[in-house]
């Protein structure tokens, strides 16, 4: 595996593979690296012949009050992951190779309706730096295909929509969620859990599940099963940003004639913010 870190390497080692009539996989991570990124670096790999991957911590997608300079930052063992599962090329830039004019002078890429409300509208400006950055990245890499996790659910929803509306030829796959055995979602936050948040986080996911088979069951008073929802969150130790039910085509709010449904969840253990889904298809249910 190639390691490069400007943009001008990037494109001589991609053109140089594209040159061999090779099609190129791309991952874009903020690295600290688990499961759930390899599983998106595998399937890179099934789809294409050249994977690139890139480990950027980007600023610009982070609030005045989050922890850009916490986040964990693991480059040495994310190369070992990277390598082992397949990727060819990993992209590892600073922030001055990303934003060499200052981030306040960087040309935005705003994508509306999908990214307002929740995580939008708990983290303002977060999205708009997610699809700055992606498209950034989209252009220097130049992929045929790029994979997203589906635990980011309104961020892959961000994603499609910008590729579609400004045209960018790059197809989008994404992969399912990696859940612990105890059904934690996986995500490179998890490392900031103490031992007894680490303990209550799962609840997050038995919260949803609740949510899925009553809704299977047939029940249909969301307002109802959200307030349920939010009181089982609370008596488990968390603390609820959002729990929602959506349109999981388009994240808008569900109606009577809703059958892929999305239910979204974001919760405070202590410090820490967890983020969770769970798609729930209800043409077959009662
Ligand atoms: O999902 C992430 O890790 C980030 O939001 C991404 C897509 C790499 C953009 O910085």
């Amino acid at each position: 595996m190639n390691i490069v870190k400007t943009i001008a390497d990037l494109r001589a080692a991609v053109s140089r593979a594209r040159g061999e009539g090779k099609r190129i996989g791309f991952v874009p991570t903020m690295g600290n690296l688990h499961a759930g990124h390899i599983a998106l670096v595998k399937k890179a790999g099934q789809r294409a012949d050249f994977v690139v991957a890139s480990i950027f911590v980007n600023p610009l997608q982070f609030g005045p009050n989050e922890d850009l300079d916490n986040y964990p930052r693991t480059l040495a063992a994310d190369q070992d992951k990277l390598f082992e599962a397949g990727c060819h090329l990993l992209f590892a830039p600073s922030v001055e190779e990303m934003y060499p004019h200052g981030q306040a002078q960087q040309t935005i890429v705003r994508v509306p309706g999908v990214s307002e409300g929740l995580c939008g509208g708990s983290r303002p400006g977060h999205f708009d730096g997610v699809s700055t950055v992606v498209s950034k990245l989209f252009n220097m890499v130049l992929p045929d295909l790029a994979v997203f996790g589906q635990k980011d659910f309104q961020q892959l929803a961000v994603i499609r929509t910008m590729v579609r509306d400004l045209n960018m030829p790059v197809q989008i796959l994404s992969e399912p969620i990696v859940r612990a055995a105890d059904g934690l979602a996986l995500s490179s936050r998890n490392g900031y859990l103490s031992a007894d948040e680490r303990a209550t986080a799962p609840s997050l996911y038995r919260t949803l599940i609740q949510l899925d088979v009553a809704i299977r069951g047939g029940r249909r008073d969301y307002p109802a099963l959200i307030a349920e929802g939010l009181s089982a969150l609370q008596a488990a130790g968390l603390r609820p940003d959002y729990l929602e039910i959506r349109n999981a085509i388009d994240l808008q709010p569900v109606s009577e004639r809703s059958t892929e449904l999305v239910i979204l969840a974001a919760a405070y253990l202590g410090k820490t913010r967890l983020i969770d889904n769970l798609l729930v298809d209800i043409h077959t249910s009662a």
